[in-house]
């Protein structure tokens, strides 16, 4: 079984979401460890509670950016994950840390990526007056909110959508395709080829949400 790790800064509703398909039978991973760059994130409480290991790296301890990421993979790596899981970790990497877990490090985004990367997704795709919104799960690159894309969920956009029932609307699909995500590469199904994801052996009634090139 893999060992995964996930990174959190927050709330932790997509790790939760992984904890939830793993204790139904439907994501099989050793969850090795939750790592917070914020000491008081809410889903450490979570995950301690599961009884996960949680380690805690406050950021604001380290003279820069290099220090804090390679403190960071030190405590990864203590764990041996194959597979690294950006869950609302709301830090800009480095590009070393990146190329530490080249094709083994996932992130989750609130839009269809390319579109609107960076922070306020919701309020800006309401401000564009896009009719469709949603979420991306990608594998990470140095380039913020980038990277070959695993699977994507699209949401409606509504006339009377705030920020906050639309930003509700799309974590449903978060909680949906993150566990998604993880479970193929668990399974080994995905390849990456040429800056895209081939999904091996796509069954076709996964195929209605999703992106990635299904044969
Ligand atoms: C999620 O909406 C996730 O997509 C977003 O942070 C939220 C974390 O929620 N991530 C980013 O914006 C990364 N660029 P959670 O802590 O409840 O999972």
């Amino acid at each position: 079984m893999k060992n995964i790790v996930i990174l959190i800064s927050g709330r932790g509703s997509n790790m939760e979401a992984m904890l939830a398909e793993r204790d139904a039978g439907r994501l099989p991973v050793n969850i090795a460890a939750v790592i917070s760059n914020r000491p008081d994130a809410k889903g450490l409480e979570t995950a301690a509670r599961a009884g996960i290991p949680v380690r805690s790296l406050d950021h604001k301890a380290f003279a820069g950016r290099e220090a804090f990421d390679d403190a960071l993979a030190a405590c990864i790596d203590e764990f041996a994950p194959d597979l690294v899981v950006l869950a609302g970790f709301m830090r800009i990497l480095t590009p070393a840390f990146v190329s530490r877990y080249e094709g083994r490090l996932l992130n989750i985004h609130p839009s269809l990526l390319p579109s609107f990367p960076g922070l306020h997704t919701h309020q800006r795709a309401l401000d564009e007056g896009v009719r469709i919104h949603g979420c991306t799960v990608h594998f990470v690159t140095a380039a913020l909110d980038h990277g070959p894309v695993v699977i994507q969920a699209a949401v409606p956009v509504f006339d009377g959508d705030s920020e906050d029932s639309l930003a509700a609307r799309v974590l449903r699909q978060e909680h949906r395709i993150y566990p998604q995500a993880v479970r193929w590469f668990a399974e080994d199904r995905l390849r990456l080829d040429g800056g895209r994801v081939r999904l091996v052996d796509a069954p076709t009634d996964e195929t209605a949400l999703i992106a990635p090139p299904l044969r």
